[in-house]
């Protein structure tokens, strides 16, 4: 009896401890002794948290930079070759694309060093060192009122960057954490010099494009390849044809061996913004009145694109990019909603704060923090109706119509030639125009017409009443669209060239007759004037609760309540292991993915779901080189339960021991909701197998000259 007592503590000590090493996490990759470390271990590790992260000799943070300030990346050569998504090169393989060089369309590679394309305004940063500047930076300001603090907070920051040691080229930044209970340093240095040297073609890079988004089982082989290049010294340098590859502190050899379920995987990236610690009544507006108006609104807009898309060739050209822009989020927030509700985040949250209450009850600390949820619960109940109508009106403003965005751009306009001037005034317009050629480029006017009269009918019947114009309290949407298509010159680029060649007294006169222009300005008044002051006023309020209610969970938590900071941007380590989940009753789904589901989607010719005829080839050849596995399949993707957000693209997925198995790039619907409730039993991240990233410059595009560079690991 005593042994089974026993076996049955340990097994359930152990699965414990495995169940909480699953919790999710963005880490500072610098404060990983302890706890991390331990849980590490527990879940695989064979590598040291000094291996991750070390001042004092090369690590893993030397080899995976920042790429661009929006996406992650990793080097994997002794040459600087470096490697990210093809959806965080998008932009440079497109500027390098030309109808007869069409580089999304085909694909490029490089062949040697002179082929490679410089980029402009592409940069990658690189971290050297992470400094706790906590105390410098909170120096003095014990006594001080909110804006007093802010303002010396500002000084001490500026302080502490001029004071940090650091060679001529670094630059110094100090990023709040924990809503401004712990202050950082990164100490950094940034390449200008990143050049394309590869990309598979779209039908590769972005198989499954709208419809495969965010979704589980995925086929994608979403990765480019860049080099960053260093002058003679290997130091920052802008472009220059006399640069050389850069020659890293370390570079991530690449492992052939494969994964399997349970496998230990970290992912170490830039997560962009997560807000796990809110309490349940902002989760509760996220839910149910945040996420249903931009859903809906978006829903509108892109049933009516679709619908001309499907139809017209050339229009479906023309919006495949805004579409993708737009259905990439209003995706995600309808797998965010869907995975709240499932999880009980809600729920969850309320119980976490009784419990906070109660605690704080037995720690006497009631008198410091009782009244935080209190007060958080009446900000939220006032702030909604305000929360609610600035969302709105950025949908209809700025992401869903081109003609009220572009009315918009015009009285920004207006406003430079009022505040600075005619000089100003001409010295912008050709940039504007520039702006404008892009716009109309992309714009079809019966489409653009036919969203807004859906989008305007959307926004008119949610806003709250007492924050709607006056013009659109009683109004036919179909009406007002033929209005203002007919009669406004924002409807086209001749039209908007027309106005910017004017001089401006007459630019100034003819926009306040135009009705595109004029209901922008109602609009765009009512946010100014009675909608965004008090939303700012409140969110501000909100936001020093909420460093209040941070530092309250931090004095009451246990090191085994996992408290970890919001993604704020800065380099983090997440781990967990290989799995796959249940999205659905009755529905099970594997961790892992192979060419045959590429074969299985292949639809001839169509603009998702194609497939070049020499991967097609490859297949039925099952000539998979030394990629393949054993039992003759190509890996393609691959799950874990690390907790990632937007920013985590590009990140290197890392084995026990330091090496590439994976490429991050998206994370499956159902667990979408990770950055409010990370729940380990449906959130996981999706990585593409190094070994089909190989499989596809190797075999496919027969550039294995760059296989050659790598380290390969068997
Ligand atoms: N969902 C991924 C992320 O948020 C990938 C987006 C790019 N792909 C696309 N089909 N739009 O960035
Ligand atoms: N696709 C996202 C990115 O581009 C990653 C994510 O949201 O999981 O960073």
């Amino acid at each position: 009896l005593y042994y089974m007592k026993r076996f049955f503590r340990i097994a359930l000590f152990l699965s414990a401890m495995v169940l909480h090493a699953q919790q999710g996490g963005m880490w500072i990759p610098s404060l990983l002794e302890g706890m991390n470390a331990k849980e590490m271990k527990t879940l695989g590790m064979k590598m040291s948290v000094t291996d991750i992260y070390n001042v004092n000799k090369s690590s893993l943070k030397d080899a995976a930079p920042h790429f661009n300030g929006g996406c992650s990346s990793e080097i994997i050569s002794d040459r600087g070759l470096l490697l990210t998504n093809h959806h965080c090169g998008y932009g440079q393989i497109q500027e390098h694309s030309t109808l007869e060089h069409d580089y999304l369309e085909h694909g490029f590679w490089a062949k040697n060093l002179s082929e490679e394309l410089p980029n402009k305004d592409l940069k990658v940063t690189f971290i050297v060192r992470i400094d706790d500047v906590t105390a410098q930076v909170l120096k003095g300001t014990e006594s001080l009122n909110e804006q007093e603090k802010a303002r010396r907070i500002e000084q001490n920051i500026a302080q502490v960057i001029k004071d940090a040691s650091k060679e001529a080229w670094q630059e110094g930044t100090i990023k709040p954490f924990y809503y401004g209970n712990q202050y950082i340093l990164f100490i950094t240095e940034t390449f200008k010099d990143v050049r394309l040297v590869g990309a598979p073609p779209s039908s590769i890079g972005k198989f499954g494009s709208d419809t495969d988004n965010w979704v589980w089982p995925r086929h994608t082989g979403d990765f480019s390849l860049f080099r960053v290049y260093a002058d003679k010294n290997n130091r920052p340098a802008e472009y220059s044809k006399d640069n050389v590859p850069y020659r890293p502190k370390h570079f991530f050899p690449i492992s052939l061996k494969g994964v399997k379920e349970d496998d230990f995987v970290m992912v170490f990236g830039y997560p962009g913004t997560t807000q796990e610690y809110l309490p349940a009544v902002a989760v509760e507006q996220i839910q149910n009145v945040i996420n249903p108006a931009r859903i809906g609104i978006r829903d509108v807009a892109l049933k009516v694109q679709d619908e001309y898309m499907r139809k017209d060739q050339g229009i479906k050209i023309k919006y495949a990019a805004k579409f993708a822009r737009i259905a990439n989020y209003w995706k995600k927030w309808i797998g965010e909603t869907k995975g709240l509700k499932k999880s009980d985040a809600v729920a969850l949250k309320k119980q976490q704060e009784e419990k906070f209450a109660q605690t704080l009850q037995r720690t006497n600390k009631k008198a410091h923090y009782g009244q935080l949820l209190p007060q958080f619960a009446a900000l939220y109940k006032e702030i909604e109706p305000y929360n609610l109508a600035y969302n709105l009106y950025s949908e209809l403003m700025f992401r869903n119509v081109d003609l009220l965005s572009n009315a918009f751009r015009l009285l920004q306009l207006e406003q430079v030639l009022e505040n600075k001037g005619v000089q100003s005034f001409e010295s912008r317009k050709a940039n504007f125009l520039k702006i404008f050629e892009g716009v109309f480029k992309d714009n079809d006017p019966q489409v653009d017409k036919a969203v807004f009269e859906k989008v305007i009918a959307f926004y008119a019947a949610n806003m709250p009443k007492q924050l709607l114009i006056k013009s659109l309290q009683h109004f036919d949407a179909k009406q007002l669209a033929d209005k203002l298509y007919a009669n406004s010159s924002v409807t086209s680029y001749e039209g908007v060239a027309r106005l910017l060649s004017l001089s401006p007294e007459e630019f100034k006169n003819q926009l306040k007759q135009d009705v595109a222009v004029q209901l922008a300005l109602e609009l765009s008044q009512m946010n100014d004037t009675q909608v965004y002051p008090t939303y700012e006023r409140l969110d501000t309020q909100i936001q020093a609760l909420q460093r209040t209610y941070m530092k309250a969970i931090l004095e009451l938590a246990k090191p085994s309540d996992r408290i970890f900071p919001d993604a704020n941007s800065t380099l983090r380590v997440t781990y967990g292991k290989v799995a796959g989940y249940v999205p659905a009753d009755g529905v099970t789904y594997s961790a892992t993915t192979t060419l045959d589901g590429v074969m299985e989607k292949y639809v001839p010719g169509d603009y998702e779901f194609d497939v070049p005829a020499r991967l097609r080839e490859l297949y039925a050849k099952k000539d998979y080189g030394r990629y393949g596995t054993k039992d003759g399949k190509m890996p393609l993707c691959f799950l874990s339960t690390c907790h990632t957000t937007g920013g985590n693209s590009g990140s290197p997925a890392i084995d026990a021991r330091g090496n590439l198995i994976g490429l991050n790039f998206d994370r499956v619907w159902e667990g979408t909701m990770s950055d409010i409730h990370y729940d380990p039993k449906i959130c996981r991240n999706i990585m593409v197998d190094m070994r089909y990233v190989l499989f596809v410059i190797d075999k496919y595009a027969g550039a294995g000259y760059l296989v050659d560079e790598m380290k390969l690991v068997k």
